[in-house]
């Protein structure tokens, strides 16, 4: 089992997979040329196998707003089936070795869901879950997270409201999150015609299953499980119990500030590779640059005949 890792105690914040022991050699919104490379890299080099990590705090730590039984069941059978499936369905296949991003961003393929993404995602949604939480957590961000906040939303009890709703009217299974959307569309592989600095935003999604706002290019900062399985332990069939006591009593603003920091220095970072990467695109010598050479190179020298005979 991999050795519990602190998430949240400073601005480098990791992302969960890395706590699975995993290299995360990639951004999950790269080009599908880069993650035909890193399949065909791990598929020659690399081989691991995901593991199980623990919440950062003991089973019982969360008492008595979430249940050492209901953590017991939770992290230590639902999840933990998660991850053991998710390494049967990706020993010896191309996606053996990748982190858990790259293989939910691959497995998502659009919506056209591959097998090995339910796995993929489930494991990381429940890493991000329990880092989401800490003992006596709840009460009010601050600093920056709690600006944007009160920009994006009008009020952190707006906000409060909102993330209430999305998780209570999620249909069936599934998740609820708050996510920082940086300049981009909704869709894998497009570009953003009119960027502007307002597209940087919080936004509170919804998702079924074992969807991750990872598919849509957004950072997310915060999740809660609103699978059944989650809290019917402790409150049965009250969902809006339960959500209010995760915002309440649970939810680690520290760690949602981290994330935010660590989402905005990706986003900052994201932004100088594909302007360097357009300036180098526009510099780039064409086929048709090298025929306006040769044609300049002709012109001159047929000038160069004339001059000499007009002396
Ligand atoms: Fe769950």
């Amino acid at each position: 089992m991999a050795a519990a890792t602190s998430m949240v105690t400073s601005s480098s914040f990791t992302f969960p997979s890395q706590g699975l022991r995993l290299p995360t050699r990639s951004h999950p919104c790269m080009k599908p040329q880069q993650r035909r490379f890193l399949r065909k890299y791990a598929s020659n080099v690399i081989t691991a196998t995901y593991e199980l990590k623990p919440p950062p705090y003991s089973l019982n730590a969360l008492e008595p707003h979430m249940s050492r039984e209901t953590l017991e069941y939770h992290w230590g059978k639902h999840h933990r089936t998660y991850v053991e499936n998710l390494n049967k369905q990706v020993v010896g296949t191309d996606l053996e070795g990748l982190s858990l991003e790259d293989i939910i961003t691959v497995t998502y393929n659009k919506g056209d869901i591959l097998p090995a993404f339910n796995s993929a995602a489930q494991a990381w949604n429940h890493d991000f879950f329990w880092e989401s939480m800490k003992p006596g957590g709840g009460g009010k961000p601050s600093g920056d997270l709690l600006d944007l906040i009160e920009r994006d939303f009008g009020s952190f009890e707006r906000f409060t409201e909102e993330f209430k709703s999305a998780a209570a009217t999620q249909f069936g299974s599934g998740w609820a999150w708050l996510a920082y959307k940086a300049n981009r569309l909704g869709v894998e592989n497009a570009v953003n015609p009119w960027p502007s600095e307002n597209d940087k935003k919080l936004v509170i999604v919804k998702s079924p299953n074992a969807v991750n706002p990872l598919v849509w290019d957004y950072f997310p900062l915060l999740t809660i499980d609103v699978w059944e399985h989650a809290f019917y332990l402790d409150f049965q069939n009250r969902r809006a119990d339960y959500i209010s006591m995760f915002m309440e009593k649970l939810v680690s603003w520290e760690a949602v500030n981290a994330r935010l920091e660590n989402a905005k220095a990706q986003a900052a970072e994201r932004e100088m590779e594909e302007e360097r990467m357009k300036n180098e695109e526009e510099w780039k010598p064409t086929d048709d640059d090298d025929d306006d050479d040769d044609d300049e190179g002709l012109e001159m020298y047929v000038d160069s005949d004339d001059d000499s005979e007009a002396e």
